[in-house]
């Protein structure tokens, strides 16, 4: 489904991301893990077009979007959440998530809108909260919404940075189950996530990124075996 090759991007001396090659599979969780500084939220953002690699090149869906523009690569179905929540606050739920299906794809006709955002309501359990203004939710709210505002967009790829950031062990466990919802309704998924229990939880394929760089790659119990993985944790947290 998605295709990167090569992908470099410096920020002055600062190789954050360097010649990093990785596919997507159409249907699979993939998790990008790493320690803090890894490059991992500079991979995202090369993948959704925040900003434009210095070498490299990314296909979806068999075609260079490498070039391409962030909303025009979320029309070709590339959606993202932020881990920074910001929806409108005065807006409903409702609108909010309306806003999303209207502009998540130009000349998408207001029925087909409506519908799309009932679908995500239902999807994402905030049936109940579908008329209260985006102000009074609570953090395990705000993710829903930010997932469900993605939704909206129809992404055949969703990409998530840390949207568990700040949840109780409990509520982690309950956007766990968010997402294996949104992969069984025919999202594939790419996330990136420090809680260690989330990864082994939801991911097919787990890629483990340090200084940039893709360091290893498999199923979770294969990474979490291998001596580079352990040694890029435990070699500096100490
Ligand atoms: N816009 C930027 N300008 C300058 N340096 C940046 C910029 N974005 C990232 N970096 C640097 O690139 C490196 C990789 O950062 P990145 O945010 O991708 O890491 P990360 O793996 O997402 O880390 P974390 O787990 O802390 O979120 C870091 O050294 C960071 O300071
Ligand atoms: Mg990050």
């Amino acid at each position: 489904m998605l295709k990167a090759t090569g992908l470099t991007k410096r920020f002055g001396g600062v190789v954050a991301a360097s010649e990093v090659s990785l596919e997507v599979h159409g249907g699979e969780i993939l998790a990008v893990i790493g320690p803090n500084g890894a490059g991992k939220s500079t991979l995202l953002n090369l993948l959704s077009g925040l900003i434009r690699p210095d070498a490299g090149r990314i296909e979806f869906l068999g075609l260079d979007i490498t070039r391409t523009v962030p909303e025009v690569r979320a029309w070709k179905g590339l959606g993202r959440a932020f881990q920074i929540v910001q929806p409108f606050l005065e807006m409903t739920v409702r609108e909010n998530l309306m806003v999303g299906a209207i502009y998540g794809k130009p000349g998408t006709p207001l029925r087909t809108a409506q519908k799309v955002v009932e679908q995500v309501i239902e999807l994402t359990g905030l049936s109940s909260k579908a008329d209260t203004e985006a102000g009074e939710l609570t953090l395990l709210e705000d993710k829903r919404l930010e997932l469900a505002r993605a939704l909206c967009t129809r992404p055949k790829l969703l990409l998530l940075d840390e949207v568990m950031a700040g949840l109780r062990p409990a509520e982690a466990m309950e956007a766990v189950e968010l997402v294996k919802r949104t992969r069984a309704s025919g999202v594939t998924v790419l996330f990136i996530e420090h809680l260690m229990p989330v990864v082994r939880a939801l991911a097919d394929r787990v890629v483990v990124m340090d200084y940039g760089q893709v360091i290893a790659e498999g199923r979770y119990d294969e990474v979490a075996a291998n001596a580079q993985v352990r040694e890029a944790y435990l070699g500096r947290s100490a």
